[in-house]
């Protein structure tokens, strides 16, 4: 079975547009939970633009499952050991980017990497990383001892959207997903994704899980607005 985590940091950020409680985080999260995602993926950024550690300590209390994305640094571990997610995906951060842009360099921060990912395996927590696919970066995630690693669909959702072609980059992907298997790394997507990238990603057997945020959010809304506008007229009737 093929699992779906659902971003929700986008509604904390309508939320934080007002500075008051609504949409309220929770309430979506048992919504989220309820429709069949798999899990929920939270971004605590260093910023902390949208979620903040509040939303992060009751989400983790209240069981769901929980991927939390954090910067790799010793602080952000702390926090994430604390919180007991059951999941954590490493992702680069940048303080001045609108969305994670590109995967993480393992190369760079290859000893940090791995001290941060050794722990919390040891507490326990499924790790992952968010790398470009490349066959590279599946051999140093093999060497640093993650569990999964998330390959960035950024690029394959742009050449798609765009009506480019795709297919060097969808093969790219595929033989990153082939190699991270036969090597006991589980294969997640994310990034961009939208239905039809989603369905064209979906022929990939060896990706296991989709994360997707800014999409979702966004239908939601087209899906979602006339319902309440019906509602809203019946009120004031
Ligand atoms: N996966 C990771 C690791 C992310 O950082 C994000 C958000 O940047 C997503 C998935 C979701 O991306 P999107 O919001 O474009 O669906």
């Amino acid at each position: 079975m093929k699992r779906l985590g659902i971003n929700i940091d986008h509604v904390a950020t309508l939320r934080n547009a007002r500075g008051e409680s609504h949409p309220d985080i929770i309430e979506i999260a048992k919504i989220v939970k309820k429709s069949g995602a798999d899990s929920i993926t939270v971004h605590l950024r260093e910023d902390r633009r949208h979620i903040k550690d509040h939303d992060l300590k009751m989400l983790c209390k209240k069981n769901f499952f929980i991927n939390l994305e954090i910067a790799s640094n010793l602080k952000m571990m702390k926090i994430a050991i604390k919180n007991k997610p059951k999941f954590v995906c490493l992702v680069p951060e940048k303080r001045n980017e609108i969305t994670t842009e590109g995967g993480i360099n393992l190369k760079k921060n290859y000893r940090l990497i791995k001290k941060i990912i050794k722990k919390l395996n040891q507490n326990k927590i499924r790790t992952s990383l968010f790398i470009d696919p490349t066959i590279n970066n599946l051999m140093l995630s093999k060497k640093i001892g993650t569990n999964c690693v998330e390959l960035h669909t950024g690029k394959i959702s742009r050449l798609i959207k765009n009506k480019k072609k795709y297919k060097k980059e969808f093969l790219k992907i595929q033989k990153c997903a082939i190699f991270g298997t036969k090597n006991n790394i589980e294969i997640h997507a994310g990034h961009g994704l939208d239905y039809k990238t989603a369905k064209i990603l979906s022929k990939i057997s060896h990706i296991t899980e989709y994360n997707i945020g800014h999409f979702v959010i966004g239908e939601s809304i087209k899906i979602g607005i006339s319902k309440v506008i019906q509602k809203f007229k019946k009120t004031i009737k």
